[in-house]
């Protein structure tokens, strides 16, 4: 026997008493129909539960299982007010309900609705300004206008697509040479904490060659955000920015939803023919959030603690990246990746790098030599490159990284004195010139964007060589 329904009238003009608690159900339903055709979105009665039961990160409630949804959001009227959250699981009596809010406050008999209303819908003025994984502002600079709403989220079908065959410029001239991006592609910035993927991913965010550009930060410190929206971004940047925020003190179910509002704007603008910028910060934080939603609705863990739905949420979110139809813009997506101690074998790690379409990857050695941004071009590819350089340049790149490759594989060799010159001219070119070449590629975000890598490269070179030697071509 389902438990009661609770009936609950709406502030609106039209005053309508409740329904008495012992309606049949049918006849509620029935209700709930007939005025939502003629009310439409402004429902006058809902069907709503009570609580039920409650522990430190769900809450279950009796009396909407009939109704209720995977995904719906509820309103839940608790002590200290009005508070939301989100159904994880649908038993025949009970729904399980994780809470958006840290502190949800909530307590037995607690009477809880599923929202009729929809959700927050993106909107162009969504531009410069900062919002939470629910659409609500939070930069405190007043109400969002809403857009139209869209239908349920999946990714464009494969064979309707555009092809992804346009690169352009980062402004970065490490990722510019090396790895360069098309329109449409998703990388992944892979790296130890305290490495430089925030940094990096701030310096990618203000390449120009975008119309707009998402930024969703998960799990991050509250300082930090702040510290990566106004400095490193940047002001001119940022007013074609549109920040999506769930910081690590907020609850697991906001830190799982913040990448999917931020690919909810990203398709918005992209249905607009836009060229999008989707940069998220960090998808290691999104599947930690994603971990502890599924085990607390009772998942069994499989690799590491995880269990399998993290990996197969992580590429329903991927896949939404990518161009769009034919007559759409593209969304670019560039996301850190935590790989903790060095440790490649992460599962996260390693089933987010078969999703991509490349990978760059830091290292913590070259950082501490100073080379920032610690790009190493050794172990970074991006896949699309091809269709990105020249044939000249690809060329070049490849005898840069056989160059680079030889000066690391004998730096041993050359610190314990063995190494004399004259004996291998490849490896003295190698000596010569690989640390001017780490030279021109050290970059900050407070210098000025490269518009031309190469250029600025061979300039550098041939700066430093004495005017006998050939400067690489
Ligand atoms: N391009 C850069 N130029 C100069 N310093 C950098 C650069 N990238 C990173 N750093 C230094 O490294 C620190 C950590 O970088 P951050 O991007 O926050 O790492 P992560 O996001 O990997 O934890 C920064 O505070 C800064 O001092
Ligand atoms: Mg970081």
């Amino acid at each position: 026997m389902a438990a009661e329904p609770d009936i609950q009238p709406l502030p609106v003009q039209a005053a309508v008493s409740a329904a008495p608690a012992d309606l049949p159900e049918t006849t509620l339903h029935a209700l709930e129909h007939l005025q939502s055709r003629f009310a439409g979105d402004r429902m006058l009665l809902r069907n709503g539960g009570r609580i039920d039961e409650v522990s430190p990160s769900h809450y279950r409630v009796r009396g909407i299982s009939a109704s209720a949804r995977l995904g719906d959001v509820i309103e839940h009227r608790s002590a200290s007010g009005a508070r939301s959250g989100e159904i994880v699981r649908i038993g025949p009596e009970e729904v399980l309900v994780a809470p958006y809010e840290r502190n949800a406050d909530a307590g037995i008999g607690d009477p809880v609705f599923i929202q009729t209303g929809r959700g927050a819908a993106p909107h162009a003025s969504w531009r410069g300004r900062v919002i939470d994984a629910l659409g609500r502002p939070v930069d405190g600079a007043g109400s969002l206008l809403q857009g139209k709403a869209g239908e349920a989220a999946a990714a464009p079908l494969a064979m309707s697509r555009q092809r992804v065959t346009t690169g352009f410029r980062t402004g970065v001239r490490v990722i510019d040479i090396f790895t360069p991006i098309c329109f449409g592609q998703r990388l992944g910035i892979f790296a130890g904490s305290g490495v430089g993927k925030s940094t990096l991913l701030a310096m990618l965010a203000s390449a120009e060659a975008f119309d707009t550009v998402v930024v969703a930060l998960v799990g991050e410190r509250g300082r930090e955000v702040r510290e990566f929206l106004e400095d490193t971004i940047g002001a001119e940047s940022l007013a074609k920015t549109v920040a999506v925020v769930a910081t690590s003190d907020e609850s697991a179910m906001m830190r799982k939803r913040a990448p999917d509002m931020a690919m909810r704007v990203a398709e918005h603008f992209r249905e607009q023919g836009q060229r999008v910028l989707l940069v998220l910060d960090s998808i290691t934080r999104f599947a930690h959030a994603l971990r502890e939603v599924a085990i607390g609705v009772g998942e069994p863990p499989v690799a590491r603690g995880y269990p399998a739905s993290v990996f197969t949420d992580l590429p329903k979110l991927l896949e939404r990246a990518g161009p769009g139809v034919d007559g759409a813009g593209s969304i670019t997506a560039i996301l850190s990746v935590l790989v903790d101690g060095d440790d490649h074998n992460d599962p996260v790690a390693d089933s987010i790098r078969g999703i991509l379409d490349g990978h760059v990857v830091l290292d913590r050695s070259i950082a501490e030599q100073g080379r920032y941004p610690p790009v190493d071009p050794l172990a970074s590819i991006s896949r699309l490159a091809p269709k990105a350089w020249t044939k000249e340049q690809q060329i070049l790149v490849t005898r840069l990284r056989s160059m680079i490759a030889r000066f690391e594989d004998t730096r041993d060799i050359r610190l314990l004195g063995a190494y004399q010159p004259g004996a291998d001219p490849e490896l003295d070119l190698a000596v010569r010139q690989v640390p001017t070449i780490y030279e021109a590629l050290t970059q900050t975000p407070q210098d000025r964007v490269s518009p031309d890598p190469f250029a600025d490269l061979a300039r550098h070179l041939r700066s430093k060589e004495k005017p006998v030697d050939e400067p690489v071509e």
